[in-house]
């Protein structure tokens, strides 16, 4: 079986999801809490389609450098399309974050976002092996959500139900972690890393009119789960069938509220080997 394949939004176009669903502007912002700035050598660890990577590496400049790791073939061919060789100073690489990293050589950030969420099992070998990669003093960011993707008002008492069934599905089949978000702090506590900062904003704040892109995200998800647990579906009121074309009516209704709170949190490694 090939890496990513255990990978839960695996699908043909999840470069184009992420690339769609990643807004700059944002990214800036969170990176700026994060203190990232020019000169640095980053590491953007499970990069996606690449287009974190590469408002990071303008964030870097002059003078930085900027590498992207992702194990699937897809977005880093998706990455090295749209966002290398264009440049000096970024690259991506095709290389797995629960193997040793040591090719690359030393990092004074590393950046990962939206990837411990897929690991409710395994997220603190993760930071482990990457925290190798980081030069002593260097700090990790570890982005990710909480309470992911469970939040909306008003939905129906039947569509709340079948939602809590399918992230259960995907907790206890496909090793994700809704709730990664509130854990981040104590990943960093217990590995004795120092200055540690948590910021929480929001990530997901939907009210009012809908925005192309968290239409296409979202619908996308629905699907997805669709395809892992359509089992999920059966209880509901016309089915798979019914359950979407509620959630879209759901969605699209500039009454609704929809709403995620990310979880930004920094810590540097210690000076002495950790
Ligand atoms: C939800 S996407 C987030 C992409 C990007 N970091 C962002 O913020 O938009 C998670 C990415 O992590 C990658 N990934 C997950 N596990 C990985 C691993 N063990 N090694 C390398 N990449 C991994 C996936 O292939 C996917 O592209």
């Amino acid at each position: 079986m090939r890496k990513e394949a255990a990978y839960l939004m695996e699908n043909p176009d999840e470069a184009i999801r992420l690339d769609i669903k990643t807004d700059p502007d944002a990214v800036r912002k969170q990176a700026q809490l994060c203190s990232i700035g020019a000169g640095a050598r980053v590491l953007d660890a499970g990069c996606g389609s690449g287009k974190t990577t590469a408002v990071l590496h303008d964030m870097i400049q002059p003078g930085g450098t900027i590498v992207g790791v992702d194990f699937a073939q897809d977005r880093i061919c998706f990455a090295q399309n749209n966002y290398g060789g264009k440049k000096l100073g970024i690259e991506f690489r095709l290389m797995d974050l629960r193997e040793p990293l040591d090719s690359l050589g030393q990092f004074d950030f590393i950046w990962m976002r939206f990837v411990l969420e897929h690991y409710r099992e395994g997220a603190q070998d993760i930071i482990t092996t990457v925290a190798r990669a980081l030069a002593p003093g260097g700090t990790l960011c570890l982005l990710d959500l909480d309470y992911n993707c469970l939040s909306h008002y008003p939905i129906k008492p039947e569509m709340e139900t079948v939602l809590r069934m399918l992230m259960d599905k995907m907790m206890h089949s496909y090793n994700f972690d809704p709730y990664v978000g509130r854990k981040l702090y104590t990943y960093l506590y217990d590995q004795a890393f120092r200055d540690i900062k948590v910021n929480m904003i929001p990530h997901h704040l939907i009210y009012g009119d809908l925005r192309d892109s968290d239409d296409f995200n979202w619908i996308k998800k629905i699907e997805m789960a669709s395809v892992k647990a359509r089992e999920n579906f059966e209880a509901y009121p016309g089915g798979y069938e019914g359950f979407r074309e509620d959630f879209t009516g759901f969605f699209h209704d500039p009454r609704r509220f929809t709403y995620t709170p990310l979880m930004i949190c920094t810590g540097k490694k210690p000076k002495t080997r950790m």
